[in-house]
């Protein structure tokens, strides 16, 4: 390494406090508009479908994830955000939602009160990967899971309303891979079929030692030279228990019912250990290789694992940075990134005092309202009325308050009509209804 080059990774490891940690995206104004949209509009698609909200700490035990998520995994052994907290506790920055949710029902007894459980959550997730676009340090998720009713049509609804949610948003650039990772009845005779298969192979070393820790991963090496020597590996879909193959068919069976597109991908593998049976991503084709907008399956073992009841569960985690970014590329936009709809303008203190009167009387009635402070001129208080994204500014001058007006300016059209001060909240009111 050069001198110089040795210096740019000195100053890119030393500590910066006024710069974010590396790998998080931050949602401003007026961006951030795009950002609640998103998580809320998924998030409200779930509450749609009777999904009850769950607030859930932000860090864990460490052993929750090594035995919820599972220890092989990438996001346990290389990903995870771990450390001694001041009583010498080894803690976890939450890489996923799905162990929290179940520790929380199996220590809460929520079983107890009626199955299938259904919640929804919504929040920040952490995962050292090496970032690049769409793929970051703190992750943000819309989660659902319905825990203790094995019911294909409760996988079926699980997809559909991560569907829905994609839908509302008007995205349609998007496809549902499924498929099924079967049960401990077919698992084990199928992964010492898939280990004799590529016993077979002229595997280099790394891959060979990934084929030890789980065979699975090996279908979904990107690789051309191993993807040419796996293209005849057996596949789990055939060799299904009977149970699964059930259960896999009625749930295409429902998907097909709603109408919900999906297309078969055997080869799937996902980067968690937790699943069974139904197992589905869904795959935007604009986002180049962190294409995954969101995923999730059948979880039949881990509640379990977890030391609960042996209660079945499925769900979803869909990440709100990716699909926004899906809207971008797609040029859908189905949200406003107006901060308010009306801005008072006061040229004066006699004027600012009626103006913050009128701004609590409007957002009394629902509409969202801000001021110019500070007594800035005119064109300085318009500057901040077109930057705010309000349609309508309201404009009052020491001769408007004589006269008994205020001056309702459309910041659109540029058009000023005087009203009448005393009215001017029903005034605004009938205004922002007729521009719709
Ligand atoms: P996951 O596939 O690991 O599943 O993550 C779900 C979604 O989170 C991904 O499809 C992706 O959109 C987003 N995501 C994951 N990692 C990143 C990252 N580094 N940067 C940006 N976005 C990311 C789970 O987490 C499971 N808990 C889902 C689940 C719930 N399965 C059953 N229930």
């Amino acid at each position: 390494m050069s001198a110089a080059t040795d210096e740019r990774a000195d100053r890119a490891r030393r500590p910066d406090p006024l710069a974010a940690p590396k790998g998080i995206p931050e949602y401003l104004p007026p961006e951030s508009a795009g950002f609640t949209h998103v998580r809320d509009t998924l998030a409200a698609a779930a509450e749609r479908a009777g999904y009850g909200y769950v607030e859930l700490p932000v860090f864990e035990e460490t052993a929750l994830y090594a035995r919820g998520v599972g220890e092989s995994t990438d996001v346990v052994s290389k990903e995870m955000y771990t450390f001694a907290d001041r009583g010498e506790r080894s803690v976890t920055l939450r890489p996923e939602g799905t162990a929290g949710v179940v520790r929380s029902v199996i220590e809460h007894n929520v079983d107890k009160q009626g199955l299938p459980v259904k919640l929804r959550y919504a929040g920040p997730f952490f995962r050292y990967e090496r970032p690049q676009a769409g793929r970051y340090r703190q992750l943000q998720q819309v989660g659902v899971e319905a825990i203790g009713v094995d019911d294909p049509a409760l996988d079926a609804e699980v997809i559909a309303v991560a569907d829905e949610g994609f839908q509302r948003l008007g995205l349609s650039g998007y496809r549902l891979e499924i498929t099924s990772l079967g049960d401990d009845e077919c698992r084990p005779a199928y992964r010492a079929l898939l280990q004799e298969y590529l016993a077979g192979l002229d595997l280099d070393e790394p891959t060979r030692e990934r084929a030890r820790i789980n065979p699975l991963r090996v279908l979904d090496d990107k690789r051309p030279a191993v993807r040419a020597a796996m293209e005849n590996a057996p596949l789990l879909v055939d060799h299904l228990s009977s149970a699964s193959a059930e259960h896999h068919a009625r749930v295409l069976e429902y998907l097909d019912d709603l109408g919900v597109a999906y297309t078969p991908n055997p080869r799937m593998v996902r980067g968690l250990d937790y699943y069974t049976k139904t197992t589905f991503e869904f795959v935007h084709d604009g986002l180049g290789s962190q294409s995954g907008i969101g995923g999730g399956g059948r979880y039949d073992g881990l509640m379990e694992t977890l030391g609960g009841p042996s209660l079945s569960g499925v769900g979803f985690g869909i990440g709100v940075d990716r699909t926004l970014m899906a809207c971008g590329v797609e040029g859908v936009r189905p949200w406003s990134e107006a901060r308010v709809e009306v801005f008072g303008v006061p040229l004066g203190d006699e004027a600012k005092r009626r103006l913050v009167s009128v701004a609590a009387g409007l957002r009394s009635r629902g509409v969202r309202v801000d001021l110019s402070y500070g007594g800035r001129g005119l064109k300085g208080a318009m500057k901040s009325a077109d930057r705010s994204g309000a349609r309508f500014a309201l404009v009052l001058g020491d001769r408007d308050i004589e006269a008994g007006t205020v001056g309702l300016k459309d910041l659109v059209s540029g058009e000023q009509t005087p009203v009448a001060l005393d009215t001017c909240v029903d005034e605004v009111l009938a205004a922002l209804d007729r521009v719709g």
